[in-house]
């Protein structure tokens, strides 16, 4: 299906995202001082992009996992049911973990992840997002940390995509559609 032309105008700058990261792993390097081992959790797919970067501000030990959840396939409108596509390879029973997302929306992929991941009861469970769109929520949840706040726009790069698209721009943009959309 051909898709409806748009431009991305740049939104916030690969310098600017490296500066945040470097602030934020501050952070957690802090909250997470006493840890044997960290357990860094990135969700895919988006995350790929910001888990790599933010890991390797992060000078402790870290075990780096993936799971893959899904709640948007290739659409604009989450379907608010949140598919597990992938677990994680390790287990976090007792272990200190950092759940790592790109994006917070309506915020049922976060909630549902950190529900799964809680069950499994590790010692701590602590949340980051890039990017948080408060004015989007539909649950109750907030990450522990946020790199930026940003209003409702449709948001692409930096592992974001639109459609499968742009996930490897190094900057954060703003798609604008250039034309109408056909009725
Ligand atoms: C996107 C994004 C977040 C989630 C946020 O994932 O990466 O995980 O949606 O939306 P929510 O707060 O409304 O749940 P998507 O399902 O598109 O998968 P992807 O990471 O593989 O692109």
């Amino acid at each position: 299906m051909p898709h409806r032309p748009y431009v991305i105008d740049e939104m916030i700058s690969a310098k600017a995202i490296a500066a945040r990261i470097e602030a934020l792993a501050q952070q957690i390097k802090q909250a997470f001082a006493g840890t044997e081992k960290l357990v860094v959790v990135g969700l895919l797919r988006g995350s790929f992009v910001f888990i790599a970067d933010l890991v390797r501000e992060l000078d402790m030990n870290v075990e780096v996992d993936f799971l893959e959840a899904s709640s948007y396939g290739d659409g604009m409108e989450s379907s608010r049911e949140v598919r597990i596509l992938k677990d994680l390879r390790g287990e976090i029973g007792g272990r200190d973990v950092l759940v790592v997302e790109d994006i917070v929306d309506t915020g049922f992929t976060l909630k549902h992840v950190v529900g799964l991941l809680k069950s499994r009861e590790p010692r701590r469970l602590e949340t980051i997002a890039l990017l948080d769109k408060p004015s989007r929520r539909e649950v109750d949840i907030k990450a522990t940390w946020t790199g930026f706040e940003i209003p409702d726009e449709f948001v692409v790069g930096y592992g974001i995509d639109f459609a499968q698209r742009n996930r490897n721009l190094p900057y954060i943009g703003k798609v604008r559609f250039t034309e109408p959309e056909q009725a």
